[in-house]
């Protein structure tokens, strides 16, 4: 039996809550698959913080190097006056996640956004606007202003730097056309060239690789102000969207409207030798420990770590069936359903196929 090494970084409030839901339903689909996980929980977090004085504890960064991938629920404190919001910028929680980032490499941040056919009814748009949208947010993730020099916090001045080189505007947006090639053929590229250098640079760059290396694959361009308009008054104009790291951070909780809730978004960032597979929405205090949490963000986070970290891409598609059928059948409270983050991952497992052929 194949077994993978899954680094696992349950994180703070409803990240653990999310992420057992998600490993249940993997060791489901395994026994189904005939594959098997080692599965190590490792600190992380404003948690790991506090027991360790280190969001990303030494022996956290040695661990998701040596697995064959990692599966993250979400970290953080509540928005607002907290202890964690309180520390210098290096013990921040937040700061834990990017250098997880960085540390596994993983420049290209998948984002994909789908409104399952019959699910058009869970969108707070109209059915026919929702109907149809599948489309893959990719978002450069190691660089831009998140991670620019200098960035200061003093008491006269406050300054984040926007800076990418060319080498990484080049490998996202062949990310982003090798995907598109793979899809509906189409790139949108999303940046602000109209007003900031970076974000002109960025454009001249894609546009460099697109006539270079994929001249068959469609390519157009929208600012970020008019592409977060767009996309919830049109979402199945797109197919792949390319963009910098905050202006991508921003359009996917927004694009998390068009399905119906932040909780149903997976990610997966990809570009190093292990992959970083969470949700897109973060450790939710306001409903931690309530059992209301959507587990559906991680658990097709984990259908898509079994389909890039695994080269399983029957089980994800098998996964995947299951959730859609799971939402059909009665959602969770945040789209207006009765199941709790329990019951969703019984329904979930209970929808998988029940046994499958062998396979190598
Ligand atoms: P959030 O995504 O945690 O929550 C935003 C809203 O969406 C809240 O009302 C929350 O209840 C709801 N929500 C989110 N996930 C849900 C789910 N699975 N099921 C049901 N409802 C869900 O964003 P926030 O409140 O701005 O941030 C809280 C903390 O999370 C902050 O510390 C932030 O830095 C952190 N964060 C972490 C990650 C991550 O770990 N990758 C991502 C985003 C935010
Ligand atoms: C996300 C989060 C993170 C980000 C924060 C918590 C560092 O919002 O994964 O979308 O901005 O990348
Ligand atoms: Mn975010």
């Amino acid at each position: 039996m194949k077994r993978a090494r899954i680094a696992v970084l349950p994180g703070d409030f409803i990240g653990p809550e999310v992420i057992e839901s998600a490993l249940e339903v993997l060791d489901a689909v395994g026994s189904r698959f005939n594959f098997a996980f080692d599965v190590e929980r490792l600190p992380f977090g404003g948690t790991a913080t506090e027991s360790h004085g280190d969001p990303l504890p030494e022996e956290t960064q040695a661990a998701v190097l040596e697995a064959d991938a990692v599966l993250m629920g979400s970290a953080g404190g509540p928005v607002g006056d907290h202890p964690w919001n309180r520390l210098p910028r290096e013990k921040r929680v937040e700061t834990g996640i990017l250098k997880l980032r960085r540390l596994l490499k993983v420049f290209a941040n998948l984002r994909p956004v789908t409104v399952f056919p019959g699910l058009e009814h869970l969108s707070p748009l109209r059915e026919e606007l929702a109907r149809g949208t599948d489309l893959l947010i990719i978002r450069e993730l190691t660089g831009g202003i998140y991670f620019g020099k200098p960035a200061h916090n003093r008491p006269d001045q406050g300054l984040a730097t926007m800076v990418y080189e060319r080498h990484e505007v080049e490998r996202i947006a062949r990310v982003a056309f090798e995907s598109a090639q793979l899809r509906g053929g189409k790139v949108t590229n999303v940046d602000k060239a109209n007003v900031l250098d970076v974000s002109q640079f960025w454009r001249d760059v894609v546009v460099g690789i697109h006539q270079a290396e994929f001249p068959q694959v469609s390519l157009d361009h929208l600012y970020i102000d008019n592409a977060a308009m767009q996309v919830v008054r049109d979402p199945s104009q797109f197919d792949v969207i390319v963009t910098g790291n905050i202006f991508g951070d921003i359009l996917s909780d927004l694009a998390a409207v068009i399905p119906g809730s932040l909780g149903l978004l997976p990610s997966a960032s990809l570009g190093g030798e292990v992959g970083l597979f969470e949700p897109v929405h973060g450790s939710a205090p306001d409903i931690a420990g309530l059992g209301l949490a959507n587990p559906v963000g991680t658990i097709l986070s984990a259908a898509m770590l079994l389909r890039f970290g695994c080269g399983q891409s029957e089980a994800a598609d098998a996964l995947e069936s299951a959730v859609q059928r799971a939402l059909a059948d009665d959602p969770p409270p945040d789209l207006g359903g009765g199941r709790g983050t329990a019951e969703m991952t019984r329904a979930v497992i209970a929808a998988l196929p029940e046994s499958v052929v062998a396979h190598s």
